[in-house]
């Protein structure tokens, strides 16, 4: 807790993570003996505008050995964080997100060198979300994937695949608006790193058309590839065995909060 400056009316605010503490400093009314024995209370601020950098390998490397530690049993988060800027085959780019010059939140998405493939249009590979626990449900991750897509936006790709293996991942790409598809066959192309992932498809420029019969032939690995437009399709493939554990009451209040908005 830091204090941040003396206010016009003597009170005292204090910096506490993202939020002010008021503290009275003059206790001549009710109101400041009361905030006084209260001891401040907390006001919620929205969250600051991340500054965000493109990091290069190197400075990865100062941050991925921590990550890696946190999420030590996900295999394509591991896999991907560690290999970020080291393998040439994964040259992703890699974006940071600070708050007050620390490292709050981090984002590796690849943008693909190929031409446009097919009629879904050129794609980037969303692969790597993280926030560091102190930074979290800030809005941190959720203002960094729209940074990146912007990005992907002006350099002209058209849509974003990923894979999601967590149900606070999940959570993020419903924040963030994308669709989902199903459940990635360990038959798949690289299926034995994301089998049983949550398939993650979306547009990332608004206006382009895309063909509505089939699902995007990046989708097509999942066992049954097909749009999860429904609530209750989507509840079912959550009981995948990364989404185990969220609760009935859980889906109850993330859907009630957040009702699927694909774009
Ligand atoms: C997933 C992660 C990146 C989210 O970071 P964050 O900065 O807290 O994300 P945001 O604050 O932008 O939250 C995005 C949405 O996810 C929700 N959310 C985030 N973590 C959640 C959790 N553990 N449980 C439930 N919901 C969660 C937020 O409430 C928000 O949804 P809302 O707007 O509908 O309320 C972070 O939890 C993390 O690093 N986890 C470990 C790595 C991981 O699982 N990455 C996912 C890769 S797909």
């Amino acid at each position: 807790m830091s204090l941040t400056k003396r206010g016009e009316y003597g009170e005292y605010i204090f910096k506490v993570g993202t939020g002010l503490i008021f503290r009275a400093g003059n206790k001549s009314t009710p109101e400041d003996i009361a905030l006084a024995k209260a001891k401040g209370s907390i006001i919620e601020l929205p969250p600051p505008n991340l500054e965000i950098h493109q990091l290069t390998a190197v400075q990865w490397d100062d941050y991925r050995t921590a990550v890696n530690k946190d999420i030590p049993s996900k295999g394509v988060l591991v896999r991907w964080s560690a290999l970020h800027g080291l393998d040439p085959n994964y040259p992703s780019n890699l974006y940071c997100g600070f708050v007050d010059g620390k490292a709050a939140s981090f984002n590796a998405t690849y943008f693909s060198r190929g031409k446009k493939k097919n009629a879904w249009g050129r794609y980037v590979n969303f692969h790597l979300a993280y926030t560091f626990p102190e930074y979290r449900f800030h809005g941190f991750a959720t203002q960094l994937s729209r940074f990146v897509e912007e990005e992907a936006r002006k350099q002209g790709y058209h849509r974003l695949k990923s894979l999601c293996q967590s149900y606070a991942g999940f959570r993020l790409h419903l924040a963030l608006g994308h669709g989902f598809y199903g459940i990635q066959a360990a038959t798949a192309h690289r299926g034995k790193d994301g089998a049983g992932a949550l398939v993650v498809d979306a547009p990332i420029k608004m206006d382009w058309q895309f063909p509505t019969d089939t699902a995007p032939i990046e989708a097509r690995c999942c066992a049954e590839p097909a749009h999860l437009l429904s609530e209750k399709e989507v509840r079912a493939v959550l009981g995948g065995p990364f989404y185990g554990s969220v609760s009935k009451e859980e889906l109850d209040r993330c859907f009630k909060k957040r009702p699927l908005r694909y774009r």
